[in-house]
Order: C-alpha cells, then structure tokens, then sequence
C-alpha cells in the first residue's frame, strides 16, 4: 500500500475514557510489538488521561492526541484546555473542528482555523476535520462544501508535519454507514487538489489525508485502499485494542 503520505490511524476516544481504560493502550501496545506496520499510530483519549495515557504508551509506537484546543494558550478561559497544556500533558497531536464539537459548540471554519494554529504554534500536529452533512450529499453539494471547509479552517503554514486533514462525512460517524469507496476515493482526490494548488505539490502532495465515519476491522482494508486515503479516524471501534489493531492490520 502507498506510504507515501506517511499514513496514520488515530483512535478518537470521545467522552470515552478513564484509568481503567489505560489496558487498552497496554494491550494494544503489546499486539504492536514486533509486527511491521507501515502507519503511525495514534490514541486520542480525554485531556484527564493524557498523561497516563503517554506513560502507558512508554516504549511503544503509540502516539497521545487531544480531542480539541483553544485558540488561546493561557487565560480567562474556565474549562478550557490550550494547545501548550495539551503539549504538557504528553499529546503530540489534536484533533479540531470534528464535526460534534462544530454541532455541538458552533465551531466555524474561522474558529477550527486559529485552533489549528493554536495547535502549530505549540509543536503540536493539528488534525483537522471536515465533512459534508446527508442533506448536503443529497443536495450534490459535498464536494463545495468540502472545499470551503478546507480552505476556510486551514491556517497559514500547513505542511506535512503539522497538519492532518481528516474528511468525515457527518452522517458515516458512529452509524455504521459508510461512503463507497469510489466516494471516498472522490472526496479524497479532491482535497488532495485543493491542497496542491493551495500550497504546491511538495507540501499539498504529501499532507496525510485520513478517512473517519464507521471505519471497522470489517472495512479498513477497502477503505484504506482508496485513492488518496492515507490513513483513517477512528471513533467507535477504537475503543478497544482488539477492533483498533484489526483496523492498523489494514496497513500490514
Ligand atoms: P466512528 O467515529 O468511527 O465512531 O464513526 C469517527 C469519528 O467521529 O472520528
């Protein structure tokens, strides 16, 4: 499979996650040991088990990310956490704009953009999302909806090492539907377009774009074959070890 862009499957834990779920990440560290995969891998749990979580992963190939961040590093902000407390706490990547923290706190493309930078300023991978609701896939209207979505919540100064663009069709997230693969592979293709001609082919070609709504064991393999998908968000089946490693066996 093309390693180039370098893939990456995330798990993106939600509001799923306490001590307890640390044995995830042991046994998932354990199941890596010794297998060649040809991906980088990535937990995303609660901002409360970050820490624990990096020290969990000690030794093994699993990276920690955030879930969100503010577009400030410090301040008046009660309940919020900063790129730079992130960065503390052991993540080396966060997750923005996903689309239930857009529904659910009105987060705009201007908004996702500052967070992004919030993120790179830190040293920190931004992991943007974006995708298109049913009814504007039933409209015809994703692929501009998509492109506005990048555009608009891309900061200046992407590159491959600080940014992963994950498209995430909202109506795929924990349904258990998925896009075709030729849909996937359309998406996919058209981001990599925008992208190029946004920052030329040696930065746009080799930024990683993730695929994320309902990816199973069952699945990854189709998915993660498609044109221009260079990894994959998980939700659901990234909360235990056994579903998540069934889905990196996709890059075996
Ligand atoms: P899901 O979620 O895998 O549970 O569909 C994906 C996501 O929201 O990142």
């Amino acid at each position: 499979m093309a390693n180039s862009p370098r893939p990456l499957v995330a798990g993106n834990w939600k509001m799923n996650g306490v001590n307890a779920s640390l044995d995830e990440i042991y046994k998932l560290a354990d199941k890596l040991k010794g297998g060649a995969y040809d991906c980088n891998v990535m937990i995303c749990p609660p901002a409360t088990i970050i820490r624990a979580a990096k020290k969990a992963a000690d030794g093994s190939r699993i990276e920690i990310g955030a879930q969100d961040c503010h577009t400030q590093q410090s301040g008046a902000h009660t309940g919020d956490l900063s790129a730079a407390i992130l960065k503390d706490a052991g993540a080396s990547a966060v997750i923005v704009g996903h689309s239930e923290r857009r529904a659910d706190h009105g987060e705009t493309d201007e908004l996702v953009k500052q967070k992004a930078a919030a993120a790179h300023s830190q040293g920190l991978v931004a992991i943007i999302c974006v995708g298109e609701t049913l009814e504007q896939r039933k409209a015809g209207e994703t692929l501009e909806v998509i492109s506005g979505q990048v555009a608009g919540s891309m900061p200046e100064g992407c590159n491959a090492q600080n940014t992963v663009i994950a498209y995430e069709p909202v109506w795929a997230i924990g349904s258990g539907l998925t896009p075709t693969v030729e849909e996937v592979a359309e998406v996919h293709t058209h981001i990599r377009k925008d992208i190029t001609s946004a920052l030329g082919d040696a930065i746009g070609g080799e930024i990683a774009l993730l695929y994320g709504g309902s990816v199973k064991p069952t699945n990854a393999e189709e998915l993660m074959a498609a044109a221009n998908v260079n990894g994959a968000l998980v939700g659901g089946a990234s909360l235990k070890a056994d579903d998540f490693f069934g889905i990196i066996q996709a890059y075996e």
